[in-house]
């Protein structure tokens, strides 16, 4: 397996380390490239991402990245010019977010209610498709746009992607979160093909929640829901609620897919690069870690998948929740333990 490894900022940077002293646990002998992109290397030489290192990229298996934007660079430089440049070049367009509540993990929810759902978020068009601009800048008249991409094309390929990873689930159950009562032109193409695509999957139940409703429901009763298919935006939202019922931030993991498999895909904690914490040694490298075991599922290497999952459940088991370790030290654990 060929791996190219961003860690990024911050504690990217830190959890990184830990992903890949498990990786090496599990499967001895991947083949790494590290590629220092990030803060660092934009004060060095103001690049974010070289053309260059985007062709080395699509040559590889997968990429494992850690996190990044830092307070010392202007903010969305980072972020647009690096990480959704990489996810829209390599047409990333499945985000995938699962969200579960390992036995003995707390959750702030009243009752512990089962969390175990999917997030599709579409990850190369809505809001973030940089279509927008800025008139009169710095005037009382100032207007700012950010207009938001929806194709039939993009849509439609990541409705059937959530609806067959619904079709393979025991609950078969989808749930469209969007806006149709204002957002009544995205709106209305993600609900008619919704409509359109499920009858290809007669088997699988589909429900809609507007996106406010949604975040009542991920509160009140998350386990409503088994497969949530929504866009760009929403799907940044509420996965980091959904990681904040199910633990914390700190075990979100996601795979952003190019699910034709012409681009290699790329894993990622959920979380960012966490400056308030960065450097301290007080980051939780689980969700990175988890990262790990959806990149070996996808390029093929299930059973260590299921040591590195299982190494992980074990380990938030045992876990005193108030005291978890530091980065390095759950690292360790887990790396030894995925290895038995
Ligand atoms: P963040 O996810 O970095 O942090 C939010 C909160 O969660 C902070 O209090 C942080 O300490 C905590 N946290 C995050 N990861 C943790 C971990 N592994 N263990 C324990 N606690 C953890 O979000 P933010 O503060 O809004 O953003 C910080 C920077 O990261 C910004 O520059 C932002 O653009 C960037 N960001 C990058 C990504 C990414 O690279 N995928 C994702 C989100 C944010
Ligand atoms: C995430 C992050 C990114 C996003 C930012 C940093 C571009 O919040 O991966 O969830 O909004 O997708
Ligand atoms: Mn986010």
């Amino acid at each position: 397996m060929k791996l190219a490894v961003i860690p990024g900022d911050g504690i990217g940077i830190e959890v990184i380390e830990q992903a890949l002293r498990v990786l090496d646990a599990v499967v001895p002998g991947v083949e790494k490239t590290h590629y220092d992109l990030g803060a660092a290397r934009w004060h060095r030489t103001g690049e974010t991402l070289p053309d260059s290192v985007i062709d080395e990229l699509r040559g590889q298996d997968a990429i494992l990245l850690g996190a990044v934007g830092d307070p010392s660079v202007p903010s969305g430089v980072l972020e647009r010019g690096l990480l959704l440049r990489l996810r829209f070049e390599l047409d990333h367009h499945v985000n995938l977010r699962p969200a579960k509540l390992y036995p003995g993990v707390a959750t702030p929810l009243a009752g512990e209610p089962p969390i175990d759902f999917v997030v599709v978020r579409e990850g190369t068009e809505g809001p973030y498709a940089g279509n927008g601009g800025t008139l009169r800048k710095g005037t009382p008249h100032e207007i700012a746009t950010e207009v938001s991409v929806n194709t039939a094309f993009g849509v439609e390929r990541v409705v059937r992607d959530a609806f067959g990873r619904a079709q393979a689930r025991p609950r078969k159950h989808l749930t469209l979160v969007h806006k149709t009562n204002v957002l009544t032109n995205a709106g209305d193409l993600w609900f008619r093909t919704v409509q359109a695509v499920k009858d290809e999957f007669p088997d699988v139940e589909v429900a809609y929640n507007h996106v406010d409703a949604a975040t009542i429901y991920l509160v009140t009763d998350p386990g409503r829901y088994d497969v949530i298919v929504t866009d760009n935006l929403f799907g940044d939202i509420l996965t980091d609620l959904a990681a904040a019922i199910a633990g914390g931030i700190g075990l979100a993991a996601s795979g952003n897919l190019d699910v034709s498999r012409t681009n290699p895909s790329m894993f990622e904690p959920v979380h960012g690069s966490a400056p308030d914490i960065a450097g301290q040694g007080k980051a939780d490298p689980t969700a990175a870690v988890l990262s790990v075991a959806m990149l070996l599922e996808h390029v093929g290497e299930s059973e260590a998948a299921r040591n590195v999952e299982a190494a992980v459940a074990a380990d938030l088991a045992a876990r005193d929740p108030k005291a978890p370790g530091s980065t390095a030290e759950i690292g360790e654990r887990l790396a030894k333990a995925a290895a038995e």
